[in-house]
């Protein structure tokens, strides 16, 4: 498949490296291509995975079936506007953002919960788009690489308005190694799984690590 993913930090680099390990064709998009190439974490990264290419935003998400949101949850509308409206239409549209805000330190707060939520103001604004909440619950190591934690036995979330897209997310969490993927229903769901980042950073601070993932047990 043709992916593009927008945002060349952390997040977007596993992501963009895993999906073109696994054989998809994959695109990374980001806001100055020339910037970005002389970025030494970029340079490096861009050395071991030579299929990945990077493109302005709006250049990234024009020939891709799937776009993947790894950008800046405060930027992250910004960021989706310049990669334009007409390139999201009727695409899959992996939204991987929290809407963490650091303006008064660490740990950060959330800048919408309770009544709304960054996945739906995304959907909102992209009516046409088809907008899957996934991953934003675990650390990045992990969304790419479930089976090092746990031996994988933990939970993904999926949360949207299309069944479709989420059929193909779900395709794409299961390549990766998910096992346990478990669909919330609509786009609102996302309030509930963003507003899950306060209790993730306090048990990163508990564990001493990054490393792991919520569980949910049922019967
Ligand atoms: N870090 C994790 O493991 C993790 C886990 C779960 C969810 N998330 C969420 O995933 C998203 C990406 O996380 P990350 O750790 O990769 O974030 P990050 O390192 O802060 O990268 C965010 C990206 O946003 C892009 N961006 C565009 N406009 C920007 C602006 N005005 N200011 C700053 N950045 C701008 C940048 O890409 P360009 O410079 O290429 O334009 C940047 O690489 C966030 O919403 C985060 O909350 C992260």
């Amino acid at each position: 498949m043709q992916i593009a993913v927008l945002g060349t930090g952390g997040v977007g680099r596993a992501l963009a490296g895993r999906f073109a390990a696994l054989g998809h064709d994959v695109i990374m998009g980001t806001r100055s291509p020339e910037a970005t190439l002389e970025r030494d974490d970029h340079r490096e990264w861009a050395a071991a995975n030579p299929s990945v290419a990077l493109a302005g935003y709006a250049d990234a998400a024009a020939g891709a079936e799937i776009v993947v949101n790894a950008t800046s949850g405060d930027v992250s509308l910004d960021v989706l506007g310049a990669a334009g409206a007409a390139n999201l239409d009727g695409k899959v549209l992996m939204d991987l953002s929290n809407p963490l805000d650091f303006s008064a330190g660490f740990p950060p707060t959330l800048f919408v919960k309770d009544t709304d939520s960054l996945g739906e103001r995304i959907q909102a604004a992209f009516p046409s788009a088809r907008v899957v909440k996934t991953l934003h619950t675990m650390n990045n190591s992990v969304m790419v690489d479930p089976g090092a934690v746990g031996g994988g036995d933990h939970t993904v979330f999926v949360a949207g308005d299309d069944a479709d897209a989420k059929g193909v997310v779900t395709g794409l969490l299961t390549a990766m190694g998910h096992t346990d993927v478990l669909d919330l229903g609509d786009i609102s769901a996302s309030r509930g799984t963003e507003m899950m980042m306060p209790i993730w950073l306090r048990l990163m601070s508990a564990l001493g690590t990054a490393e792991f993932n919520f569980k949910i047990v049922r019967n």
